[in-house]
């Protein structure tokens, strides 16, 4: 995709990219290559949005992609830091990454995201990396061209953490990974202190951007043929509250839902304890806003829930469920689940298993809890060992796939709406999802990629659906 000159920003530096342009335009005109880069993003959809800001800031610095780190001549790693796994697969990585630096000692290293507002990540690369190259964070990631022109004049490592930004940078311009969906920052930052989470240490105070900011990014992306967004935030339902006038996130969506142009309207993530009747109503109402909803239980038990932090107990979950479903029935629920937080008990764990018997999710993301230094939870007592909650999540599995195959078996013999995605790994077939998020496989050409099409369902394959076109 083409970068619009229309979404630009006068927050990224135009001379530093100019500089940093013309130092690649001259390595074009000596050697007749153009410089490369390789972006590798690890995370939540958050992540993959900054990503594309940031790949569309290489591409008007000069830079072309590639898919291979080999052939690259600056290297990006936008990192995750949420559970422990995340952080060991970045150190794994550096350590390849110091023998390509031995071997092409131009390659310029820069590292970015969530892990880097860590001081103990920082500290330990400068001690032990000190072959990367420029390192910032999550709050200041429009930097990177002064960044990057500093260390190519220096040749020093560059590091650069805002320890948070009450600001927002508008208009930062990107480039979309896909030509017909898109997604849209709404609110950035989290004030809800889950007590597991490092997010609202690492991604700073919730901010929400101006109504109008975002439907006139919405139009644009709609003049550009995007068919389906997705409004992006850690808890989307605070979306407004601290605006002046405070807009409802129930609002922006009526609103969204007026622009022509865009066929489906997603957000993510919604915070059980606040999700309004006002919002419930609008989602009912709103042709565009898809029958989807991701709503996080995180556990069952009321005791593990009250030392989360999460502020609402089982019953007045599964209230909200039922609620949800009442006034849109077909709607399709997706969650996340963590095992073995702190104290966790197995009549505990029972809870978390009876939620999900009750709930009917259509897909889930499970976790094992990971304790994360600086969080409340990572010093409370009652850790729980790694062979009971290995033992938990392989239970928690087959009690949510069971559920996720009778929920797919009724939607044999149904039609939907699927806007095709891409080619699945077979050839001739094609992959796409319904406004409900289904996932579903047919049969189909390439042509068909960016369209919306009927496809009736003919085969259960529990986390996806085999049908036909009609
Ligand atoms: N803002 C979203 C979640 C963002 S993080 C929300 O509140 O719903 C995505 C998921 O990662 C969380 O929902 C939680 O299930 C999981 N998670 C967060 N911290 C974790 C930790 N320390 N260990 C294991 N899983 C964790
Ligand atoms: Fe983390 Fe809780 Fe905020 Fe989600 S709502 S990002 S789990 S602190
Ligand atoms: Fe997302 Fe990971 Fe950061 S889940 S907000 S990229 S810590």
């Amino acid at each position: 995709m083409e970068l619009k000159d229309d979404i630009k920003n006068a927050e990224v530096s135009a001379e530093a990219i100019a500089k940093v342009k013309k130092w690649n335009d001259e390595y074009f005109n000596n050697t007749g290559k153009k410089r490369k880069f390789y972006c590798l993003t690890m995370g939540c959809q958050m992540n993959a949005h900054d990503s594309e800001k940031i790949i569309g800031i290489l591409s008007r610095m000069g830079y072309d992609k590639t898919e291979s780190e080999d052939d690259a001549d600056f290297i990006i790693y936008n990192t995750c830091c949420i559970r422990e796994n995340a952080e060991e697969k970045v150190f794994g990585k550096l350590g390849v990454l110091k023998h390509l630096k031995k071997l092409k000692p131009d390659v310029i290293i820069a590292l970015c995201g969530c892990m880097m507002q860590e001081d103990f990540v920082i500290e330990k690369i400068r001690k032990s990396y000190r072959y990367t190259d420029i390192i910032f964070g999550t709050f200041n990631f429009h930097k990177l061209p002064e960044l990057l022109f500093t260390r190519i004049e220096t040749g020093q490592q560059v590091i650069d953490i805002w320890k948070e930004h009450t600001g927002i940078v508008e208009d930062t311009g990107y480039i979309r990974e896909f030509p017909y969906k898109a997604s849209v920052n709404i609110i950035y930052g989290c004030d809800n202190y889950c007590t597991y989470c490092i997010v609202p240490y690492v991604r700073g105070h919730e901010r929400s951007r101006e109504k109008e900011d975002i439907l006139n990014e919405i139009r644009l992306l709609a003049k550009d043929g995007v068919k389906e967004i997705t409004l992006l935030g850690q808890n989307v339902n605070s979306y407004g509250k601290t605006l002046n006038p405070p807009v409802s996130f129930a609002q922006l969506l009526r609103e969204a839902n007026e622009i022509e142009g865009i066929e489906r309207i997603r957000f993510m993530t919604s915070h059980p304890k606040d999700l309004s009747d006002e919002l419930i109503y609008a989602m009912r109402d709103c042709d565009k806003v898809c029958n989807y909803l991701h709503l996080p239980f995180q556990a069952g038990s009321d005791r593990i829930l009250e030392k989360m932090n999460r502020r609402y107990t089982k019953e007045k979950y599964l209230n909200l469920i039922n609620k949800i479903r009442s006034e849109i029935p077909d709607i399709m629920i997706s969650t996340d689940i963590i095992v073995g937080f702190p104290q966790e008990t197995e009549e505990d764990f029972q809870e978390t298993l009876d939620v999900v018997r009750k709930a009917g999710f259509s897909t889930a993301f499970t976790f094992i809890y990971s304790k994360r230094t600086g969080t409340p939870a990572a010093v409370m007592e009652g850790q729980v060992d790694e062979k009971t909650s290995h033992d938990r999540f392989n239970r928690l599995l087959d009690v949510l796939n069971e559920g996720i195959y009778r929920i797919h078996q009724d939607k044999i013999g149904k039609t939907y709406n699927v806007l095709v995605e891409k080619e699945s790994s077979q050839p001739g077939v094609v992959t796409g999802r319904s406004t409900d998020n289904t996932l579903i496989h047919f049969n189909g050409s390439t042509d068909l990629i960016g369209k919306t099409v009927a496809v009736k369902i003919l085969e259960n394959k529990t986390f996806y659906l085999i049908g036909e076109r009609i």
